[in-house]
């Protein structure tokens, strides 16, 4: 893959040019061209086949991105490589060079080499053949599912169970990730040990919060005297071996490749939960969901690709205008664990501070991303986002559809706020009689991005991930970082091991607050 470092002559000699553009303000971005709205934003549609159609709006139009920052942009996309690179994650070449490995998470839904894509397709069928299995009977009744994993093993299931099971559910998922026991109790108490399965899912199948509650909950089945307690766990991971080695039978270890990262292992069998508590036939909708946005994103080219375009504005902000955090906030219920997902997808894939090629970044990488759910966070967290000194641009997302059937003016009112707050932060203004009171005045020229989907199904959640893996992608390569790395937190779990067996060389303040604790 041609990755060159951000600091190469040509890609920095863009990034001055950036730099330097008249900045002009959203007023007159809008004011100097009447097609803005058509020119940044695009509607994506697809026919999903059996999983039916699938629409979405993307409107980067309140963004401080003109003509001139889109073409640099776009040359700056050649000359980190960005076509060649995009050609390397979905061909199997190697994209994470710190590790030796592809990132074959694409091929879990289709978009990958052909014999990627094989191997993905008969396991995909293989957990197809449990959790029918489950569905049908062969475990006994089985009412409730303990999901026992942390970080990429856990927020995405946690995500997608919770977006897709308002309606409906065949199983009762809880997902389960801190070390805090009380996390645990918690699921035990709402959980029947006679009719729950419990899924450890781990990439490493080694990692100590994981390992810790499947022991806790494997003693739970056994305390309830539940027949074979072992027989009612599934292994979702890519280390097989270890599984078996934990006591798991191979029938229901679910695997899947070592090239697929933790925070992209969703489609894979770390998918399960979701597969479990909807079906087969919404999984698969959401997968093939994700395969459009794929084709979208392999296929369009400079400012008409979604994901790069939104990478771009990311990009753009925390380089160029020097914005620290980037917000999300999400006016529909069922998203309200999108933040904390992406927060992971992004801040674990690009908060990196050196290049491909191990030299120091000159420039900031991945923004801190936060947010919350509207319209909720309007009466939080939105002073600061309006009247505050610092600039933070934001993702409002919603559905034209609304998730619930109580009178239509819940979801009127919704939207309503939701376009709302993107229009005031761009418009400004003054509240007061005289519109003069500073204390009540908006600067306005605040920017945002909107991304309205026709409705939040399976596939739209499958595509509207994949946009997301895809713009961090595409970040990382325009700023000529590795995103399928981690080694950042190594250093924390190493010392957490030290703490806890007090075998180490503390400084002062962590010894005091071991003996406070009785630790060491
Ligand atoms: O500690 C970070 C991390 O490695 C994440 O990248 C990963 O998603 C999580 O831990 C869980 O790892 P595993 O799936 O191997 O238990």
């Amino acid at each position: 893959m041609k990755m060159p470092s951000s600091s190469s002559t040509a890609a920095k000699a863009i990034w001055d040019k950036l730099a330097k553009l008249d900045r002009k303000s959203l007023a007159e971005l809008f004011a100097g061209d009447e097609r803005r709205v058509e020119a940044m934003s695009q509607r994506l549609e697809f026919d999903l086949g059996e999983a039916g159609p699938m629409g979405l709006l993307l409107d980067w139009s309140k963004t401080h991105l003109g003509d001139a920052e889109l073409s640099a942009f776009e040359e700056l996309a050649d000359v980190m490589g960005f076509g060649s690179a995009r050609d390397a994650l979905f061909g199997g070449g190697i994209v994470n060079p710190t590790e030796g490995r592809p990132a074959t998470h694409g091929a879990m839904r289709g978009s990958g080499t052909e014999a990627d894509c094989e191997e993905a397709d008969q396991l995909l069928q293989r957990m197809g053949m449990l959790v029918t299995a489950i569905h049908e009977g062969a475990f006994g009744e089985v009412k409730h599912l303990i999901h026992i994993g942390i970080g990429g093993s856990a927020l995405g299931p946690d995500l997608a169970v919770d977006a897709l099971t308002r309606d409906l559910k065949l199983v009762d998922v809880h997902v389960v990730s801190n070390i805090d026991g009380l996390a645990l109790e918690q699921a035990f108490a709402a959980c029947n040990p006679e009719t729950t399965m419990i899924a450890v899912a781990s990439k490493t199948f080694t990692t100590t919060e994981t390992m810790t509650n499947a022991a806790s909950a494997l003693k739970w089945l056994a305390d309830n005297k539940v027949d074979d307690p072992s027989g009612r766990v599934v292994a979702l991971t890519a280390n097989p071996e270890k599984a078996v080695e934990w006591g798991v039978d191979e029938t229901r270890i679910l695997p899947f490749p070592e090239s697929v990262g933790g925070r992209y292992s969703l489609w894979s069998s770390i998918g399960f939960p979701l597969a479990l508590a909807v079906g087969m036939e919404d999984f698969t909708a959401f997968l093939a969901g994700a395969q459009a946005m794929d084709t979208h994103f392999r296929e369009a080219e400079g400012r008409a690709n979604g994901p790069l375009l939104a990478a771009v504005g990311d990009l753009y902000y925390s380089r160029i205008r020097g914005c620290q955090t980037r917000a999300v906030f999400a006016y529909d219920e069922r998203l309200g664990l999108l933040p904390d997902y992406l927060q992971q997808l992004e801040m674990e894939s690009n908060g990196k501070s050196v290049t491909v090629s191990g030299e120091p970044v000159d420039a900031p990488t991945a923004a801190i991303t936060w947010g919350g759910v509207g319209t909720d966070a309007q009466h939080a967290v939105f002073q600061l986002l309006h009247q505050g000194t610092h600039l933070i641009p934001v993702d409002f997302i919603g559905s034209i559809a609304p998730g619930d059937e109580l009178d239509p003016a819940h979801h009127k009112a919704l939207l309503s706020n939701c376009f709302a707050q993107g229009a005031a932060l761009m418009a400004g203004g003054n509240m007061s009689a005289d519109g003069k009171d500073p204390a009540r005045g908006f600067a306005g020229d605040r920017p945002s991005a909107t991304i309205l989907v026709d409705d939040l199904d399976a596939a739209t959640l499958g595509a509207l991930i994949a946009f997301h893996e895809h713009r961090v992608f595409a970040g990382a390569v325009l700023m000529g970082i590795n995103p399928f790395d981690q080694f950042g937190v190594e250093l924390g779990k190493k010392m957490a091991k030290e703490v806890e067996s007090g075998e180490g060389d503390f400084d002062a303040s962590t010894k005091a607050l071991m003996e406070a604790a009785g630790l060491g």
